[in-house]
């Protein structure tokens, strides 16, 4: 019978941990525990006794998991993906039950509403199915700026623009975080391709970093509190990101005041000992080798336990934050149909009207519509990879115009459904891979294009674009049409403007693909991109005038690839299979990426340049009109605050996106023409409603970042605010005086790379 004070003397040796003990804790934990928590629990791993969430835990298809020290309280914690809705396995051994989640729209369309209370809504379901299904962080949202339309995983991530990025991973954060759940801003941070994802090392200087890469980060970090950020694969300027004191301890930390944990991507580098060293909390998946390296350093002290015990305290902190640690008995079946309503309603929000020829769309409702295009079947709600969600099913563009009240041509269903049963069979493709499986555009015979013409009342034509982790997307047949696809699309229109009537294009891609070539064959343009599940309903619920069209685009569309200035460093088609040769030198854009565009990426290059393009960075097009009263800007004790009034001038309810742009005063840096600094959506205005929209801009935000000098500066003189409806549509300005310049220190993070 153990006395009382022994008793006393085993429980202190061993306290359970709660909120408010984490230090003694700490002091219980032998180095063995600590180097567990330190390490994901990989896929069925054995821990404690305890199988680890991945194949055979509670949440199975769990991208990974924390370990559990059961001696001292602390349970497993479960990771999932992903940015357009969690990603678990929909189906388990030994029930029927079925775990299946909504498939939301992608972070691109998201980033396309310019609205965060939107997304704020849409996470806030995103994380209720991440709380119901018992996962504790949601790995997203997915930040990587769009610096080459090229990297295969734009489609999860948000805008060319850091302030529109930053802002729509803010609003992210917020709603899937307010269900007390958390999640993990990725990749932190310069993945801007994945051709040689693991191993490429991105050359940027710090100018770009700041202004730039970093820059969404920070404004989603500093506003929103992520409780998890996923350091990189890729190296940085000579180092694995997941091993840079610079980018975890001296930015996130040391400048931004991060509170929280870093994990990697998932991925076990052998350097665990300098990534423990720089700040990344926890590695994933995780391996018993990483745990071993982290006690022999302790032992040889190459790694100190104060840096252990820094980062078992972030870990500690954020267990407790965790639905596991509360230990909440989650339901396994959220509310999928009222999540489904929600997709649909946000991606209706999203969706970009690039062109409406003599007010094409809306159409009146019920029209006979030739429906071209194997997307229309072979439709893509989520590109794949991690970003990938298990839905229950995806409303292709077939269903989507019969749900909006359309009649199709059944013609046409017949030849693509035969092509691909013929496609599908003669490449032997099984159902399950074929999922992932993008049909090519097959040929269309031209000669049958004039019957339909003369028996349907308009023609809608898709074009569908899949995309995804591991690979970048291609120039030809890719980010430009294929040979059959520019057939279509001729062969189409003439037959239907023969006959007076109208042609519409769909896009449904996941990243930008060349325009400026085909479409004044159309008569109208709609981009969609990857809406989710629910997304072509939305489609027909725009084409047939139940929702006003108020998405706008969160990134360039040049007139050719070539135009891009970082066309000249990105991997182009032959490189990418380089990555699987022997190399005996590094070869360019795969091993080593250079960022010489520097800050000229997107509009910042275009706009300045005065270079033409296809579609600008935040065009947009309604079937409504909207004047914007003379705007008023009144510079502040920090900054400047502005105001327009904004009115429906047509004829029917629209929502419109005012963009604010900032021309910094000449002179010291060389600056862009302009920059976004904040924007702002109408609620629904009538015709004749107006509403007056204000923005707060801190005199930091309108800051460049002086390399030389090593700090941010606001230069002294006469700053212009541009009122855009687009970065090429001026509808307003107002200029206000900076009397003096200002400056903002940071750490030295960094300053070795300043040119
Ligand atoms: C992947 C991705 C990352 C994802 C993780 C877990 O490699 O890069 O975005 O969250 O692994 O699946």
């Amino acid at each position: 019978m153990m006395s009382v004070l022994a008793l006393a003397a085993a429980a202190s040796a061993q306290p359970a941990l709660r909120q408010d003990n984490i230090e003694d804790v700490i002091k219980a934990m032998t180095l063995e525990e600590k180097a567990t928590l330190l390490v994901g629990g990989a896929r069925g791993a054995i821990v404690e006794g305890v199988t680890s969430g991945h194949a055979a835990g509670p949440v199975q298809g769990a991208a990974g998991n924390t370990r559990p020290i059961p001696r001292l309280g602390i349970p497993m914690t479960y990771l999932a993906d992903g940015p357009a809705g969690l990603r678990i396995s929909p189906t388990r051994a030994g029930t029927d039950k079925t775990f299946y989640c909504t498939g939301f729209p992608v972070g691109t369309l998201l980033a396309s509403s310019w609205d965060v209370n939107l997304v704020q809504k849409v996470t806030t379901a995103m994380g209720n199915e991440v709380l119901e299904y018992g996962v504790d962080v949601l790995l997203a949202p997915g930040v990587n700026l769009h610096r080459n339309p090229l990297c295969g995983r734009n489609f999860e991530y948000f805008s060319e623009d850091p302030v529109l990025s930053g802002n729509m991973a803010a609003a992210y954060i917020k709603g899937v975080q307010s269900n007390g759940v958390g999640t993990s801003i990725k990749h932190y941070a310069a993945n801007n391709q994945e051709t040689n994802r693991n191993e490429d090392d991105a050359i940027i200087s710090a100018r770009a970093l700041r202004e730039l890469y970093l820059k969404n980060f920070e404004i989603a970090i500093t506003s929103a509190e992520p409780w998890t950020v996923m350091s990189s694969y890729n190296k940085l300027n000579g180092e694995y990101t997941q091993q840079s004191e610079d980018l975890l301890t001296k930015v996130l930390r040391d400048d931004w005041g991060y509170q929280g944990i870093v994990m990697t991507d998932w991925g076990s580098k052998a350097g665990t000992v300098k990534s423990a060293a720089a700040g990344n909390d926890l590695m994933e998946p995780g391996n018993q080798t990483e745990i071993d390296r982290i006690i022999a350093a302790v032992k040889d002290g190459s790694l100190s336990m104060e840096e252990v015990d820094r980062n078992v305290r972030n870990m500690l902190n954020y267990i407790v934050k965790t639905p596991s640690f509360r230990k909440y008995s989650y339901s396994n079946s959220p509310d999928l149909k009222a999540h489904a309503r929600v997709a649909r309603d946000a991606a209706a929000e999203s969706i970009v009207l690039l062109r409406n020829e003599a007010a094409t769309l809306p159409l009146k409702g019920g029209e006979s519509v030739a429906l071209y295009g194997v997307g229309a079947i072979d439709f893509v709600a989520g590109g794949t990879g991690s970003g990938n969600v298990n839905k229950a099913y995806v409303v292709n563009m077939v269903e989507g115009l019969q749900n909006a009240g359309f009649k199709l041509d059944a013609s046409l269903q017949d030849f693509y459904k035969a092509y691909m049963e013929y496609d599908r069979a003669s490449r032997r493709l099984s159902n399950a891979n074929v999922r992932s499986y993008k049909f090519a555009e097959p040929a269309f015979p031209a000669q049958a294009a004039a019957a339909q013409a003369a028996r349907n009342d308009v023609a809608v034509i898709v074009i569908g674009r899949n995309a995804g982790e591991g690979a970048d997307r291609r120039v030809t047949d890719d980010f430009e049409l294929t040979a059959a696809e520019r057939a279509l699309i001729s062969d189409v229109s003439n037959a239907f403007h023969k006959e007076g009537k109208k042609v519409i294009v769909v896009l449904n891609v996941g990243g930008v693909i060349e325009t400026a070539s085909w479409k004044n064959m159309a008569d109208a343009i709609l981009l969609p991109w990857s809406p989710g599940q629910e997304g072509a309903n939305a489609i027909g619920d725009i084409l047939a005038g139940k929702v006003n069209p108020s998405g706008k685009l969160p990134m360039t569309f040049p007139n050719t690839y070539f135009d891009i200035p970082s066309s000249a460093n990105f991997p182009y088609d032959y490189q990418r299979n380089a990555v699987q040769q022997n190399r005996r030198q590094p070869l360019k854009d795969v091993d080593v990426t250079n960022y010489s565009e520097d800050i000229w990426v997107g509009y910042r290059y275009f706009d300045t340049a005065a270079k033409a393009v296809s579609y600008p960075f935040g065009f947009g097009l309604s079937y409504t009109s909207f004047a914007y009263s003379r705007p008023s800007v009144k510079a502040g004790k920090d900054g400047f605050t502005a105001s327009v009034t904004v009115t429906n001038t047509g004829k029917v309810a629209g929502k419109e996106v005012v963009e604010l742009f900032v021309a910094a005063p000449a002179g010291g840096l060389d600056k862009p023409a302009k920059e976004l600094k904040s924007f702002a959506k109408t609620k629904l205005l009538q015709p004749g409603e107006s509403q007056t929209l204000t923005f707060n801009v801190s005199s930091y935000q309108t800051a460049s970042f002086d390399q030389q000098a090593n700090c941010w500066v606001a230069a002294a003189g006469t700053y212009t605010v541009y009122f855009c409806a687009s970065v090429s549509d001026v509808r307003g300005s107002a200029s206000f005086k900076l009397a003096r310049p200002l400056s903002w220190k940071v750490s030295d993070a960094f300053a070795a790379v300043a040119k």
